[in-house]
């Protein structure tokens, strides 16, 4: 059970989100249906609709409350994923390119969610993903690291799940072979791997490929989706893995990946 202490810091350290994530903004955001690309388009509203439903969490992916009634897990809701956007994929895709500095100015919670989203967000009622997985078996873990905490990605329901509280990047900085992207970017996402859930079906000899595969699939997918709202971002594989492991106290079987820091060019 979580410290009355304990619970307050990271309350405070999640306030930003639950202010601004969990009730609601303060002033009306137009709702997808509002831009009128949306307003004919029979297919958005399908997707819209697959996506949230999919997004709702069941009872057994919500956490259970403690005897006292309290979450035994600090849970935050992200702002539901937007199936539209204001770039077409081509313009995405030649107006991408690795971006190592970044502007100061965090990423909104809709924004975070939104990248989390186009690299692991769910599309459909079965539970299946933005990127394609070997088996449907989704082996990836993302995490995100901003200057107030790292957070990991919960699909189910969209959510953030508090991981570690305060600022990570300067030790996934040192990690990460001193590279300032690292450093100077509001949000350094982190794309890890559960090998175990793809080698149970497909054995020790194809689960790397198959694994390694799907980390490319979804820092792509992340990548567009960061020129799509006006961002840009560089994926990085150059880090000594032991020391990102411990930079962030991931769980021994979660094996980091790709570093992906995201931002506002400079
Ligand atoms: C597997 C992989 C690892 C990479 N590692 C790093 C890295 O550690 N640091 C970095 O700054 N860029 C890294 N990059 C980005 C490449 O340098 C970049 O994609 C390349 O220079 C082409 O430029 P573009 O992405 O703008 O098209 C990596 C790219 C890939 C695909």
């Amino acid at each position: 059970m979580i410290q009355a202490r304990q619970r307050r810091n990271l309350l405070s350290a999640f306030a930003f989100f639950s202010l601004s994530a969990c009730a609601g903004p303060r002033t009306r955001q137009p709702a997808p249906q509002d831009t009128p690309a949306a307003t004919s388009t029979r297919e958005a509203d399908r997707t819209r609709a697959a996506i949230s439903a999919a997004a709702t969490p069941t009872a057994a992916e919500t956490p259970a409350p403690t005897a006292a009634g309290r979450m035994v897990e600090q849970v935050v809701a992200l702002p539901a994923p937007r199936p539209q956007g204001t770039l077409s994929l081509e313009e995405a895709l030649v107006k991408r390119r690795s971006l190592r500095a970044f502007a100061e100015a965090p990423l909104t919670p809709a924004e975070l969610g939104q990248l989390l989203w186009a690299a692991q967000g769910i599309t459909h009622k079965a539970g299946l993903r933005t990127a394609p997985s070997a088996g449907a078996l989704y082996p990836l873990e993302l995490y995100a690291v901003t200057r107030e905490a790292a957070y990991r990605y919960r699909p189910q329901g969209h959510q953030l799940i508090a991981h570690r509280h305060g600022d990570l990047r300067p030790a996934l900085h040192a990690a990460g072979l001193l590279q300032d992207s690292i450093l100077t970017a509001p949000a350094v996402f982190v794309i890890a791997a559960v090998y175990a859930r793809t080698e149970r079906k497909y054995g020790a000899e194809r689960t790397p490929r198959y694994v390694h595969l799907e980390a490319g699939h979804a820092a792509q997918g992340l990548l567009l989706q960061a020129v799509a709202l006006g961002l840009g971002g560089v994926p990085i594989g150059a880090f000594y893995d032991d020391q990102v492991q411990r930079a962030l106290a991931l769980p021994a079987d979660h094996a980091p990946l790709y570093l992906i820091p995201v931002g506002r060019p400079r």
